[in-house]
């Protein structure tokens, strides 16, 4: 084959900031055609990454619309992806992670009988109402790819016990590749940002919007937050606000008004990067933060029971915190009062990758296609 054409497909903000290292060093090599097709599921927080990175998509299905459900977006990228196959005619398509742009996009590529890569393949919570509907997601995109990019050697094995033998490469997580590109420099290019005082301030990074937490989770989760920042009148709680109006409905009703919690906008990742990296510990929901922050070197609690991440936790500087008030104020309050279990989670550890991902998964993809001899050596923490 003289020639690789490969469709790399997403929607969301965390896997455009996962994928948009990919989509680069996909671009860079002589054997590759890279196009790139964005559902757009996210729409604002999706354009923010496109910038950031530079990237213009050639196929964009615009499909979000405020509140939208997930059999909405099902079948919007479904529908969509059809037409934009028979356009760019993929040899491969690649999709990310476990939104449900990743599902529908691997099952409209099976549909097509095209091969389909999944970046972030194989990690698993072992339960599959949580988190919801991603742990379901990534367990079909399994099914579904031809080639599987599992970040580590655990994930890689969570594929083998499912049955999927061939096509297994451990490479890393390219989140660490796109670290390289944003978390570097100093200085916030938001204005709420800029206006806040961290001068003798402990900041603590906030995020929380999961579906598993809409409801009772979060309104714990949130009375936890007041409950920290009403002991700890020192520190600083930024929270940059996910879109979803149930998120931002809970947030402005529960956090509102505390002198010492910052709601803001979602900030562009470069910003994200550099406030977490600027800050004291994290609290969050999300998963790409759990890889991200223990890579710089900052503890975290994880608002949720469960987490497919379980790397970090076992290194130590991740800890599961839950959704219960008395266990997220206990848990932050040891962090923000005994000197060394904060310094027994503050360290860098790098368990989900060394920064070459993209490489290994663009050989890989190579070697696949018979255009390179031998398949990347695995990543190895
Ligand atoms: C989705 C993913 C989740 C991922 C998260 C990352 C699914 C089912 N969930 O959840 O795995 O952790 O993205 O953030 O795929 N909205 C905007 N503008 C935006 C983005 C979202 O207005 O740029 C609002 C819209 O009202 C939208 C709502 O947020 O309907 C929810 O977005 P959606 O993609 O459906 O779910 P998330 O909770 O963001
Ligand atoms: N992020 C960002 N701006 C924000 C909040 C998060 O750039 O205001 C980044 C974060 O650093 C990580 C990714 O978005 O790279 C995680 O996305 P999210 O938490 O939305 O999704 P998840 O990883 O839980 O699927």
């Amino acid at each position: 084959m003289a020639e690789i054409r490969v469709l790399s497909v997403f929607g969301t903000r965390p896997e455009a900031i996962k994928m948009a290292p990919l989509a680069i060093e996909l671009g860079r090599r002589e054997g590759i055609k890279s196009q790139i097709c964005v559902t757009a599921q996210h729409r604002e927080m999706l354009d923010g990454v496109l910038a950031v990175f530079g990237l213009r998509p050639d196929y964009d299905l615009d499909i979000m619309r405020p509140g939208q459900t997930l059999a909405d977006i099902t079948s919007r990228v479904l529908s969509g992806l059809a037409a934009v196959f028979e356009s760019a005619k993929p040899d491969l398509v690649l999709v990310h992670g476990d939104t449900t742009t990743t599902f529908a996009a691997a099952l409209a590529a099976f549909y097509s009988k095209l091969g389909c890569g999944h970046v972030e393949a194989g990690l698993r919570t072992f339960d599959r109402w949580s988190p919801y509907p991603e742990e379901m997601n990534r367990r079909l995109a399994g099914q579904l790819c031809t080639l599987h990019f599992a970040p580590t050697a655990r994930n890689a094995e969570n594929l083998r016990r499912e049955g999927v033998e061939g096509g297994v490469f451990i490479t890393g997580n390219t989140v660490i590749d796109a670290l390289a590109y944003t978390a570097r420099g100093e200085g916030f290019s938001s204005g709420e940002l800029r206006a806040l005082d961290f001068a003798g301030r402990r900041v603590i990074t906030l995020t929380c919007h999961r579906r598993e937490n809409y409801g009772q989770p979060m309104e714990n989760i949130f009375a936890a937050v007041r409950e920290i920042a009403a002991r700890f009148p020192d520190v600083l709680i930024v929270y940059p606000v996910h879109l979803s109006p149930v998120v931002r409905e809970a947030a402005g009703r529960l956090l509102g008004g505390a002198g010492n919690i910052a709601l803001i906008e979602p900030l562009d990742a470069v910003d994200m990067h550099r406030l977490m990296a600027r800050s004291y510990m994290v609290m969050t929901d999300s998963g790409g933060i759990q890889e991200e922050a223990p890579a710089l070197g900052k503890p975290v609690l994880v608002l949720r029971r469960e987490t497919e991440r379980p790397e970090a936790v076992e290194a130590g500087t991740v800890a599961l915190a839950g959704t219960e008030t008395e266990d997220i104020v206990r848990l932050a309050s040891s962090l923000l009062t005994d000197e060394e279990a904060y310094a027994g989670m503050a360290r860098a550890v790098n368990p989900y990758g060394d920064g070459h991902a993209c490489g290994r998964i663009a050989d890989a993809i190579e070697y696949s296609f018979g255009l390179r001899a031998a398949p990347p050596t695995e990543f190895r923490p």
